[in-house]
């Protein structure tokens, strides 16, 4: 079984078609969440995708830099309550972790399907959360857009930045691996 081409293939895209994504994948970036690790298999996340009526809502909640996403024909909420996960004395709280490890999930088999899987932060949750019925109790963590990758001249439509569109074609950024990574013993900044 081989991950990695899914891993270091995905990229946060925010050129997209608004082509539908079919059920069968729904079906299956949804399950794939579902099976992830969670504390004690406490499964705390509760999913919610977005694809008709609800959508349209959802999309008023979304921050004026993710305009992009409006393009998107499937987004899927992902939310948790702290206390459905574990919770230890040391501090070490586990709802957060484990909805990070399902979106991760998600992300993966949706790359696998050819699909873009981007998660987001950038949004208003309160309005996100009314626009799905998610209860006020529960973290609205990320919103994960789903869709195929549009054209280059999708690109042009006004709704992405100039560096957001720069973006599309650059290399990945990521810190030196040394800066983050050490076998056996701390030596990191
Ligand atoms: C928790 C989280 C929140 C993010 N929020 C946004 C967002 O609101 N808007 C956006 O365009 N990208 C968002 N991103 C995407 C990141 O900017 C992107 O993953 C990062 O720049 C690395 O690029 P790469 O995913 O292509 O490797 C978010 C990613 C994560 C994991």
């Amino acid at each position: 079984m081989e991950l990695m081409k899914e891993i270091s293939e995905r990229r946060a895209y925010r050129i997209l078609s608004e082509r539908p994504v079919p059920e069968d994948a729904v079906r299956r970036i949804l399950e794939a969440g579902t099976l992830a690790p969670s504390c004690y298999n406490n499964q705390p996340w509760r999913l919610v995708a977005a694809t008709g009526t609800a959508l349209v809502a959802l999309r008023a909640a979304l921050s004026e830099g993710n305009a992009w996403a409006t393009r998107a024909p499937l987004i899927v909420a992902v939310a948790v309550r702290e206390s459905d996960d574990c919770r230890l004395d040391d501090g070490r709280d586990y709802a957060l972790f484990d909805a990070g490890l399902c979106t991760m999930n998600m992300v993966i088999q949706a790359t696998a399907e050819g699909l873009v899987a981007h998660p987001i932060a950038g949004y208003n949750p309160k309005k996100a959360k009314a626009a799905l019925g998610i209860p006020k109790d529960h973290v609205l963590i990320t919103l994960v857009v789903v869709a195929w990758r549009g054209s280059a001249e999708a690109g042009d439509d006004g709704l992405l930045a100039p560096w957001q569109k720069e973006s599309e074609s650059s290399a990945r950024e990521r810190k030196p691996f040394g800066e983050r990574v050490s076998m056996d013993r701390w030596n990191l900044g």
